[in-house]
């Protein structure tokens, strides 16, 4: 498989600092990683870490990523927000919206699931891991790692992930550019973070909620040993996930797995 051209990138970039500066490697163990130490230094907001592969890609709640090399996008992008703490998970939805807006420019139509995973035809095509880095200058730093598969096949998926996961070559029929799919990301990604900076969350929210495939079913919230079960109602103004386990009886989800449930199953 073809490397991507980090050149052709920055060429055909229309942000204004994501991914003007572009780290390019052909493996490194995790693009967050990296990039989290790299945060303790003057390495400016937008800054990207992109790699063909990755030997210990990291998923949220402890799991693994793995990246296709030369098939998939797995990127990491430098933040620096000026922003009370309790609006950066903020940052994590408004990364879906705009993973999922991106993909519409190709013509497909993206779902999310709370908080951040983006599913192409019910199956996930998309994982985003937000993390705090060092603060620098008295400023926060969030290092915003996204994973797309984008044109892999179904054999490059292991037989027992095939009905969760898939790329946007499945289930658009085509094969994409990566090139074009990374730049569309990039500008769609600062686009949403705006949003968050310029304290907008209702319009991460509307469009969130627009996408959502959460909102109105019946989920089972596991955290840690903890769980349960209820009706996902909405999310609210910090972005945490409003779950209704009984009449009359919300609680906030703010972190954690949630898994959808069929209603007999409850
Ligand atoms: C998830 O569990 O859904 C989140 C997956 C996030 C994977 C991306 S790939 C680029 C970046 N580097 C990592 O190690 N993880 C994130």
């Amino acid at each position: 498989m073809k490397p991507l051209d980090p050149d052709a990138v920055t060429k055909g970039l229309r942000t204004r600092s994501f991914g003007r500066v572009l780290f390019h490697f052909s493996e490194i163990e995790s693009t967050n990683d990296l990039l989290l130490r790299l945060a303790a230094s003057d390495i400016a907001e937008g800054a990207v870490v992109l790699a063909e592969s990755q030997t210990r890609g990291r998923g949220r709640q402890g799991r693994r990523w793995s990246t296709a090399a030369g098939k998939s996008l797995a990127f990491s992008v430098l933040l620096r927000p000026r922003l009370d703490p309790h609006r950066i998970p903020g940052i994590t939805l408004a990364a879906a919206v705009a993973v999922a807006r991106a993909l519409e420019l190709s013509g497909l139509k993206a779902g999310i699931k709370w908080p951040n995973d983006v599913l192409l035809k019910g199956r996930k095509v998309c994982g985003i891991l937000t993390e705090m880095g060092p603060a620098k200058d008295n400023k926060a730093s969030v290092v915003l790692g996204v994973g797309v598969n984008v044109n892999q096949t179904a054999r490059d998926f292991p037989s027992w992930l095939r009905p969760l996961a898939s790329s946007l070559a499945l289930a658009g029929g085509r094969r994409l550019d990566r090139v074009v799919v990374l730049q569309r990301l990039l500008k769609e990604l600062e686009t949403t973070y705006g949003w968050v900076l310029e304290h907008r969350f209702d319009r991460v929210r509307k469009e969130w909620r627009k996408r959502s495939v959460t909102l109105g079913r019946r989920v089972k919230v596991v955290q840690g040993r903890r769980s349960f079960t209820g009706e996902a109602c909405d999310i609210d103004p910090m972005g945490a996930l409003l779950v209704r386990i009984k009449k009359g009886t919300i609680l906030r989800v703010l972190s954690g797995d949630v898994k959808l449930v069929a209603k007999d199953k409850a």
